[in-house]
């Protein structure tokens, strides 16, 4: 099988260069080979390398300021999917995507479903929406996986953040009424190469049968206060600062974030037989993890 990966250094392109290496050939791409704010320069590398897989990990993640380059945010996250999709369909490939909590508004009383209405608060959550229908629309094989919340040991990150602030800060305010499940992007990765292993034993298949959005984010609850005492205490961090709870509306921010971040993951688990993991056992084993080894990459050229 052969994969091509974008955002390669992103925090979960990362991952899967590492997590799908045993599935195929794999042709990782950087934003210097697959530049997704110009769009249309990105059929030649796709055709020239002729993937059955495309794994789209590149994506325009800057919340805050998505709300004054809303151009950019939606040319990358809106435009660009779709555009791979359509250079997919011309090979006959298949694609994985990956899409947001931000396509909801937050209302919902219980962790949202996939089919439930989108309704996004902000420009980033708009133009990944964007690039989700982009995706679908191109009609080919594909699975587009949610997620929210994603931290790791590298990037920046709410869980890099808090180690920081916990260093240089005597106090730390911290939001206590949005509430989420943090998702180390390891464990997205590891869910997406079950997938496409499923996929490769059915011949592709799978794909083929199983086209449309997944939720894939850890299991459990929490807001984002307890998400930081939780980094500090298991970081050895909590006695350095002291954490204070606040409201969202004393933390305001240019983008507007959905008060329920939940999301279900049974369709995945039905479909796939992928168990997600509790996320303060996925955020512990981040944190007592080795770091994984840099990579060699095919040439693409
Ligand atoms: N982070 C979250 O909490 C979260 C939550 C829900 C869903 N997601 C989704 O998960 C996916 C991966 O997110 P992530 O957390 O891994 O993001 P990330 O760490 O910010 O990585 C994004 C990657 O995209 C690349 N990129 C940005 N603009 C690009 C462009 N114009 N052309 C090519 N590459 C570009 C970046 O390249 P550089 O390294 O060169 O900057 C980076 O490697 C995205 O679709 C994101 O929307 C993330």
């Amino acid at each position: 099988m052969r994969i091509l990966l974008t955002g390669k250094n992103g925090q979960i392109g990362w991952e899967l260069n590492r997590s799908l290496s045993t599935l195929g050939t794999i042709f990782a791409t950087g934003r210097d080979q697959i530049d997704l704010s110009k769009p249309e320069t990105l059929g030649s590398v796709i055709q020239e390398i002729k993937p059955d897989i495309i794994i789209n990990a590149a994506a325009y993640t800057a919340v805050d300021k998505a709300e004054s380059e809303p151009e950019l945010a939606m040319t990358v996250n809106g435009i660009a999917p779709g555009m791979i999709a359509q250079e997919a369909k011309k090979i006959g490939a298949g694609m994985i995507h990956y899409s947001t909590d931000y396509v909801y508004d937050g209302k919902a009383k219980s962790p949202y479903k996939e089919e439930e209405p989108t309704c996004p608060l902000s420009v980033y959550g708009k133009s990944k929406l964007a690039g989700d229908q982009g995706v679908i629309q191109a009609g080919i094989p594909h699975i587009i996986l949610r997620t929210g919340w994603v931290y790791s040991l590298r990037g920046s990150n709410f869980l890099i953040t808090m180690q920081k602030l916990a260093q240089t800060k005597n106090q730390i305010k911290v939001v206590d009424d949005q509430t989420g499940s943090p998702t180390w992007s390891r464990v997205i990765a590891e869910g997406t190469a079950r997938i496409l292993e499923q996929c490769r034993s059915a011949k592709n298949s799978a794909i083929f049968s199983h086209s449309g959005i997944f939720n894939m984010s850890c299991s459990g609850e929490t807001n984002w206060f307890g998400f930081a005492t939780k980094i500090l205490e298991l970081s050895g961090l909590i006695k350095n600062t002291e954490l204070i709870s606040i409201p969202t509306i004393e933390y305001p921010t240019p983008a507007v974030r959905p008060r329920n971040s939940l999301l279900s993951n049974i369709k995945l688990k039905q479909t796939f037989h992928h168990e997600m993991p509790h996320w303060q056992d996925a955020l512990q084993e981040c944190l007592n993890s080795p770091p994984r080894p840099q990579k060699v990459h095919h040439a693409l050229r």
